[in-house]
């Protein structure tokens, strides 16, 4: 099996590659990334010598590129991880997200069309549902759920399933989407909330939580999230939707609490500060189809994953460190100056 992984050096998609590489010694894993600000090709040090991967810098907004890539290349499956994932940055700047997440997308089907594929697989996120009320806890979005977006970055990605679904109805493309709720663990970048709470924890600088930190999310360990891809990969249904989360729902400030406690630090380090425009009130997945039809749980619950958690941003101090003080931009100049494809 030879498996196209794109956005590989992001968050997800690393933890995704070495999930593979160790579950299936035997499969090929291409992993194309652009090298954003979000990338980071140290993450990928400790699978780089290993000879069933391939490390390849380019962007798939670039039709040309891409088409020529796939040209020299004959992937079975695709797996799209890469985009513009900060709802904050979406905010700021929304035009990169429509490109890389909408426009990226559909350059990558146009090339699975023309070079065949058996499976392009969407790695969607449960942010298309919109969001739930505080005050009704037995709702859940499940793949029925009305696609109800907030953000321009949730509106970019819900964009891009409907593109998916209209390739597969009208050009017969063999996809699947997988719409998981947020991921924590290893290598996250240090702007999402848990890492960043960690970062300025540890540096005792004050903790931002936006509004009265009564949001809720439903937290999913990484490497939950990289079983169900591989499952729906393997066993998933051509053209269907598949939503992905383990029922650990917790407030944002309950989530900085438990880090703080974990951190042996002040609650006084806490700074309520101005809510994010728009800012989803709570999601809750209903992963009901995924566990009866293709017999996935989540192993890691919350509580064990976030003190994992802590433990790995402690144990990995250098990599989040290099982030923070912009080494880690001058490293890619130096090692890739202006050219585009390396392997
Ligand atoms: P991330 O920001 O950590 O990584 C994104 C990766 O994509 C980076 O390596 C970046 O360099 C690459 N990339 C960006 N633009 C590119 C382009 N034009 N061409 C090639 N590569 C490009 O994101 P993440 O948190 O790992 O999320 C990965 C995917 O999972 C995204 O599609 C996101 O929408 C989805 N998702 C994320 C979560 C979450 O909680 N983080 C939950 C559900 C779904
Ligand atoms: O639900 C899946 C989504 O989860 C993914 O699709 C996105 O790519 C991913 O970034 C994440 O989106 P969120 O907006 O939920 O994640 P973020 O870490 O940015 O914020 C989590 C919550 O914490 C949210 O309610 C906003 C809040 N927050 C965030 C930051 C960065 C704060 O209170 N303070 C902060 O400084």
């Amino acid at each position: 099996m030879n498996i196209l992984v794109t956005g590989g050096a992001g968050f997800i998609g690393s933890n995704f590659i070495f999930y593979m590489l160790e579950k299936h010694p035997e499969y090929r894993i291409l992993c194309l990334d652009a090298l954003t600000y979000a990338g980071n090709l140290k993450t990928l040090e400790p699978v780089m010598d290993n000879d069933n991967f391939r490390f390849v810098k380019g962007d798939i907004r670039d039709r040309e590129f891409i088409f020529n890539f796939f040209g020299k290349e004959d992937f079975d499956m695709v797996v799209n991880f890469a985009a513009e994932s900060h709802v904050d940055r979406s905010i700021e700047d929304p035009g990169v997200f429509l490109e890389t997440n909408i426009i990226g997308t559909q350059i990558l089907m146009d090339a699975c069309r023309e070079y065949g594929i058996q499976r392009f697989h969407q790695v969607s996120t449960d942010e298309v549902y919109g969001d739930l009320p505080l005050d009704k806890p037995e709702l859940m979005f499940t793949e029925d759920t009305p696609i109800k977006t907030s953000s321009p970055y949730s509106a970019s990605k819900a964009s891009a399933d409907l593109l998916v679904e209209a390739y597969n109805r009208t050009f017969g493309l063999p996809v699947t989407i997988s719409r998981c709720s947020n991921n924590y663990g290893p290598y996250q970048f240090p702007e999402k909330l848990i890492p960043l709470m960690i970062s300025k924890a540890l540096a005792e600088e004050e903790l931002p939580v936006y509004g009265k930190g009564e949001n809720v999310r439903d937290w999913l360990y990484v490497e939950d999230h990289c079983r169900a891809i591989d499952l729906i990969l393997h066993k998933g249904k051509d053209g269907e939707v598949y939503n992905i989360g383990g029922h650990n729902e917790r407030s944002n400030l309950e989530v900085v609490k438990t880090i703080l406690v974990e951190l042996d630090k002040p609650e006084s380090l806490i700074s309520f500060v101005e809510d994010r425009a728009g800012h989803d009130l709570r999601y809750a997945i209903d992963p009901t189809k995924i566990s009866e039809e293709l017999g996935w749980k989540p192993t890691i619950l919350f509580d064990e994953g976030i003190k994992k958690t802590v433990k790995w941003y402690l144990d990995n101090k250098k990599w989040w460190e290099n982030i923070l003080s912009g080494d880690y931009q001058d490293y890619y100049q130096r090692m890739y100056k202006d050219e585009q494809v390396n392997s």
